[in-house]
């Protein structure tokens, strides 16, 4: 039997994730075949600035993950980040076209397809609709409706929304690297499909995926999404941060972050002096250091806790928060975070994957692969995901 082979690729700000997988026999979930991690160039804030870099870094991760797995990759379910990324909701309106009443696919199609006549900018377009709930004759909250009687269905959608000339930029990457696109999905949706359950889902749960240039939320609440927002901030502003505070360059202050950073001032105030290859030595204490890293993961922190509360009574979350993304490898991150947002807060480990990786800054590709399942031809999704086949791609534009 041949086998299906799903590729998920994230092109981040920081690192170029690409990851190989293939669904069990079983059904119960994916096994990972390949996995590669390369530096990003070209990449500002979640998207695509200089075409050529990017395009050579996408390369790179093509053909090392080629050489990983043994086989050619043609197509790749891909990412899309940004701050330019948004929701937007909006309704349609069809009368049911069979005689005899009875709700079609079609008619779902139908009803999906006029929601998506929304009045956007000439440059902004439209990603992904979700939908929200069906109304059959004025009766609201319909979640299945095919099988159902009436005469007027109405649906209401979220839709996803991007800016034309990033969605055009990224693609045209993608492309040129010699990769088909079958679908694409907001980094914070596909963080998402890797971390949380269903269960979390019905009773209220939020995803923040803390990149380098992006922060990503994605908020549920009885078992469907409510909201989601990228903002353009992330670990990479604490490394500048780091990088002034301590007068020192930037590389220095990345590997300063990862070795002695942490997200709570400690009380011990021991000195540490760090000696690099080409750099003036550093004297620093903690306790400085953990102060710069704690005002800045605060902030982003609080631009989470805000759209939270937009959406949410109180902010009210019973599954709280799952945190995932590089910069969710701060020590005491948790802590912090249980602290600022007065809410559970866990880490994020992928659910239904045959894997060791549990690396948080890789969930984002792991969800693509998952969201993946669902979406190849012949592919049912995988049970208890409920995420799967759920975001519906609306333009066929992904393959040359
Ligand atoms: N051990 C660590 N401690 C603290 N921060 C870390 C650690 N490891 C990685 N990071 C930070 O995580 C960030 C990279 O995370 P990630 O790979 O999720 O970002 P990205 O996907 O490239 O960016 P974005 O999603 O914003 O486009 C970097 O800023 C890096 O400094
Ligand atoms: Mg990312």
């Amino acid at each position: 039997m041949k086998q299906n082979i799903i590729i998920g690729l994230d092109i981040g700000t920081s690192s170029i994730k690409m990851l190989a997988a293939t669904p069990l026999e079983d059904g119960t979930g994916l096994e990972i075949l390949g996995f590669v991690e390369e530096p990003s160039f070209g990449v500002r804030r979640g998207v695509v600035v200089n075409l050529e870099e990017a395009t050579k870094a996408v390369v790179v991760a093509k053909n090392r993950l080629e050489s990983v797995i043994s086989k050619k990759i043609s197509e790749a379910f891909i990412s899309i980040g940004g701050s330019h990324l948004f929701l937007a909701t909006s309704r349609g309106v069809v009368a049911v076209s069979r005689a005899d009443g009875q709700i079609s696919q079609e008619d779902v199609d139908r009803v999906l397809q006029a929601a998506q006549a929304l009045s956007l900018e000439s440059n902004k377009e439209i990603l992904d609709v979700i939908p929200k709930e069906f109304v059959v004759d004025g009766v609201t909250g319909i979640k299945e409706v095919v099988g159902m009687r009436g005469v007027r269905l109405e649906s209401e959608v979220l839709a996803v929304c991007g800016f034309t000339p990033y969605i055009k930029n990224l693609t045209s990457v993608v492309l040129a690297s010699g990769i088909e696109i079958p679908n694409m999905i907001p980094t914070s949706l596909a963080a998402a499909a890797a971390v949380l359950t269903p269960h979390q889902k019905e009773l209220g749960v939020a995803v923040l995926d803390i990149g380098a240039g992006t922060t990503g939320l994605a908020v549920f609440q009885e078992g469907d999404l409510l909201h989601t927002a990228i903002f353009p901030i992330g670990s990479e502003n604490i490394t500048n941060d780091i990088a002034i505070g301590l007068r020192t360059e930037h590389d220095a202050a990345e590997q300063i972050k990862k070795e002695y950073g942490t997200c709570m001032p400690s009380r011990g105030r021991k000195t540490e002096k760090v000696e690099m290859e080409g750099a003036e030595p550093v004297t620093f204490t903690q306790h400085f250091l953990s102060h710069i890293i704690e005002a800045r993961t605060k902030e982003i922190l609080q631009q989470a806790q805000k759209e939270i509360k937009k959406v949410t009574k109180h902010g009210d979350l019973p599954a709280g928060v799952v945190l995932c993304g590089g910069g969710a490898k701060l020590p005491k991150i948790v802590d912090l975070a249980k602290k600022e947002l007065k809410l559970p807060v866990k880490i994020g480990t992928p659910h239904n994957v045959v894997t060791a990786q549990d690396d948080t800054a890789l969930m984002t590709v792991l969800g693509l692969v998952i969201q993946g399942t669902g979406d190849y031809e012949g592919g049912d999704g995988i049970p208890g995901i409920g995420f799967t086949g759920f975001l519906k791609k609306v333009f066929g534009v992904f393959i040359p």
